[in-house]
């Protein structure tokens, strides 16, 4: 069979753009800054990027970024709702009264994304090896079953894994402030999903007036609580907006990563900075980004002495919580938490940090092709990321032990705990930062 001019035309053109490619990537070595500083401490083996990882770490900026954003564009995931329908008995959202009239927190499940997965696989490759290795003696037979749970689990249908309610899940808070004389406004962090009976719940609360999103990396639910509370201020980090407009979110309110002594770009001029953010909040909560911290941006919420975290704590710090829920629980939700803990968290897995996902070090070493060329901040080339984050925790949790200043912490990858066990935490996940202790 003799190929048609426009199938010759197409690969003509194909073999054209491989050969640029190819020359383009041995040139610029699709690698990181050479000059960079490599991580001062080892997270582990290292990774093997897929090829079209390494076409896009290879291309100029200006290309890369907008690649990058589009990339990353929010894409919620489903829950229970979505697949069993508004009358389903399984409830994806469990809220608990955390301070009467004032601080509530709302546990949302749902099902883990298949290109989530697919995603963490090709980065970490198959982790279940890993799990029962580095798993405890006492705890081995429990992640063989927690292995083969999740192996059922992937067979299962998409309804059979909804009635069970799903393998991941988010905390959100939410707080009842004063704003303009009002002692009904709310702020939310670290939204989740919103169905109707969710809103409807939030509305018995008050009247939502900022929407907080409190780490860039946690952007799926942000766009759609942005469209659900039409008049809430937004305020989250540069890379999370971003994203965020690709799926049509309005512009936030308030950049925290922006601050008005530094030249603010001309395309965030208009929008409120950490300090406008602070004001507009009117002394009703207190905010403190962790800057250096380039994979998530993470910003507390200091509100009625309690504060809010997500994705600086990755670990139960409980130890009877630990052993009741944690060590014991049967649910699928269960499994895969311990299979994660075991395979990216666990000392053993990765030497340098006690209580962190590799993946977290990873993200500030400017020699790793995921850090510096795809994500949309990357760590300094001269690794001062690590010192500047480092200084940032500092200060914070030394304005957090002043008496009276806070009494509890809401963590959303763990649970509550006093602020004395949180700084302990923190350290003991983060002190490798600059090597000197967070706590003065
Ligand atoms: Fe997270």
């Amino acid at each position: 069979m003799i190929p048609s001019t426009s199938s010759l035309t197409a690969a003509l053109q194909t073999v054209a753009i491989g050969a640029i490619m190819y020359f383009w990537m041995r040139r610029r070595r699709s690698k990181p800054n050479e000059k960079a500083k490599p991580l001062h401490v080892d997270y582990g083996e290292a990774i093997s990027f897929p090829f079209p990882m390494k076409v896009i770490g290879s291309l100029p900026e200006w290309i890369r970024i907008p690649l990058m954003v589009k990339g990353s564009k929010p894409s919620p995931p489903r829950d229970s709702i979505d697949i069993l329908g508004q009358d389903s008995e399984v409830d994806p959202y469990e809220k608990k009264l955390i301070l009467p009239g004032k601080i509530w927190r709302v546990r949302y499940s749902y099902l883990m994304s298949p290109e989530f997965k697919k995603a963490m696989e090709g980065l970490f490759g198959n982790v279940n090896a890993a799990a029962i290795t580095n798993a405890p003696d006492h705890l081995k037979e429990t992640l063989e079953k927690d292995i083969a749970a999740a192996e059922k689990y992937d067979t299962m249908s998409e309804k059979e894994r909804a009635e069970q309610g799903g393998d991941s899940k988010q905390d959100m808070f939410i707080a009842k402030i004063n704003i303009d004389g009002d002692d009904n406004a709310l702020l939310i962090y670290n939204p989740v999903r919103l169905h109707p009976q969710m809103i409807d719940w939030i509305n018995t609360l008050g009247e939502v007036k900022f929407i907080v999103s409190g780490s860039s990396s946690h952007t799926n639910f942000l766009p759609d609580a942005a469209k659900k509370f039409p008049n809430a201020k937004i305020i989250c980090a540069v890379a999370a907006d971003l994203k965020c407009q690709g799926v049509g979110m309005r512009p936030a309110d308030f950049l925290y990563d922006v601050v008005r002594d530094e030249e603010v770009p001309t395309r965030y001029s208009g929008r409120g900075t950490y300090e406008d953010a602070l004001e507009a909040l009117q002394g009703q909560a207190r905010l403190f980004h962790i800057r250096g911290d380039v994979c998530t941006q993470a910003l507390f919420v200091l509100v009625h002495k309690h504060l809010f975290e997500v994705d600086l704590l990755y670990v139960n710090s409980d130890e009877k919580l630990r052993e009741t829920e944690f060590e014991s629980g049967t649910s699928i939700q269960h499994s895969s938490h311990r299979i994660f803990h075991y395979s990216l968290i666990t000392k053993k897995a990765h030497p340098i940090g006690y209580l962190l996902p590799k993946y977290r070090c990873l993200m500030m070493d400017p020699t790793s092709l995921l850090a510096s060329k795809l994500m949309i901040d990357a760590p300094n080339a001269d690794g001062s990321s690590c010192v500047i984050m480092a200084e940032s925790l500092r200060s914070a949790l030394k304005t957090l032990s002043q008496h009276g200043v806070c009494d509890q912490v809401l963590s959303s990858h763990t649970h509550e705990m006093s602020r004395e066990c949180f700084c302990q935490k923190l350290n003991e996940t983060w002190g490798w930062l600059d090597g000197t202790s967070l706590l003065e």
